[in-house]
């Protein structure tokens, strides 16, 4: 008798901001990258994407829905998830012929963001890991959060990230196949619990240069970009190890601060430059200078990936010093729309049926 049922496994992927940014690949078939970054990863609570997979013999062809839109999934990003993802499969069926055989299935995804899409909130980033673990689910497969980072980061750099909780470092590998630029936890977000994140939402319109293709014309045209690639980022991502193991808030704001202006100085010092802040994003800035210094301590840091919304990095005991602060020096600026998220660090959550 031919087999007709659907097998199916659910998860749910966090988003992660990181604090030594991404930026440049070396190889951008692998998606090999130029430094290596680290992430706080945020309350799925609030921000995370929501994925089912299944497969059975009486589906017609691969598919994804996104938020109930269908996705072309010719692009070579999804497909080599889906490819490293059957041969895992493929093997573990050549060594337990009483196995079902889903590799050979097609796949049907459907995942659900509880946050806007491509508004700059590292939406590809917990979009691939859940795709990811959703299919590594479906396929029984015993892989580890690294292992399955291995293959996220083939979907999108950041999503690498957003396998684990808590602190995390994309180490960039020195091999030339990519085997070594994995995912690794930092420390797990149960280590520094009170560590919070604001999401300021400037704009949540999708945002106009894609990460993919800025750092490209980064790479190509910024002299900036390889001072910051050799020299700063190393500096970086060694001082924000110390400082979240040591818990050393003042460390962490300090180093989180610094890449993050020095990320968007190698968007202005590409040719044409990249305009990623703009002046809801420094107004931002300055009002967390402003809180800090009314502090006399650092109590808040502020990052921006590649579009103009702020996260603001604080400890639970300063909620009131810095939201009240943001949002009544943001509440005046025109373009502000009072929209913001708070946050908190969890683990995932996976279910499976079949
Ligand atoms: C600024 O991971 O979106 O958010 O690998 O091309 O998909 P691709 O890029 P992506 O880039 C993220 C860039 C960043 C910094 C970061 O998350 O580290």
């Amino acid at each position: 008798m031919s087999d007709t049922k659907v097998y199916q496994a659910s998860t749910t992927a966090p988003v992660n901001i990181a604090v030594v940014k991404y930026w440049g690949k070396r190889d951008a078939e692998l998606n090999l990258p130029t430094n290596s970054s680290i992430s706080v990863t945020l309350s799925q609570n609030d921000l995370r994407t929501h994925t089912t997979a299944s497969c059975s013999p009486t589906f017609t062809e691969d598919s994804l829905l996104l938020n109930g839109s269908p996705q072309d999934i010719s692009n070579a990003r999804t497909q080599a998830c889906f490819r490293e993802l059957r041969s895992l499969r493929s093997a573990l069926e050549d060594s337990d012929s009483s196995l079902p055989k889903l590799s050979s299935y097609p796949l049907r995804i459907i995942s659900e963001n509880n946050f806007p899409t491509a508004a700059g909130l590292a939406s590809s980033a917990a979009g691939f890991a859940a795709l990811v673990r959703a299919i590594a689910n479906l396929y029984e497969l015993q892989s580890n959060p690294t292992e399955l980072s291995r293959i996220a980061r083939q979907g999108s750099g950041s999503a690498c990230r957003s396998l684990f909780g808590g602190y995390v470092a994309w180490e960039m590998g020195l091999k030339e196949d990519g085997s070594d630029s994995v995912a690794v936890e930092v420390a797990p977000a149960s280590h520094w619990p009170n560590m919070r994140a604001l999401i300021l939402v400037v704009s949540a319109e999708k945002k106009g240069v894609s990460s993919t293709s800025g750092m490209q014309i980064t790479v190509a045209t910024s002299k900036l970009f390889k001072q910051r690639a050799e020299n700063v980022v190393p500096e970086h991502m060694k001082e924000m190890e110390r400082a979240i193991k040591e818990k050393d808030f003042e460390g962490f704001a300090k180093v989180t601060m610094m890449d993050s202006n020095s990320f968007h100085a190698t968007c202005l010092d590409t040719f044409p430059p990249i305009f990623y802040l703009n002046d809801v994003s420094r107004a931002a800035i300055r009002a967390v200078e402003d809180i800090n210094n009314a502090a006399g301590k650092t109590v808040a840091a502020y990052t921006f990936d590649a579009g103009p919304n702020a996260v603001i990095y604080f400890e639970e005991e300063n909620l009131g010093l810095v939201a009240g602060a943001l949002k009544s020096v943001l509440g005046g600026v025109d373009g502000w729309n009072g929209k913001d998220v708070e946050s908190k660090s969890a683990e995932h959550i996976d279910e499976r049926a079949q």
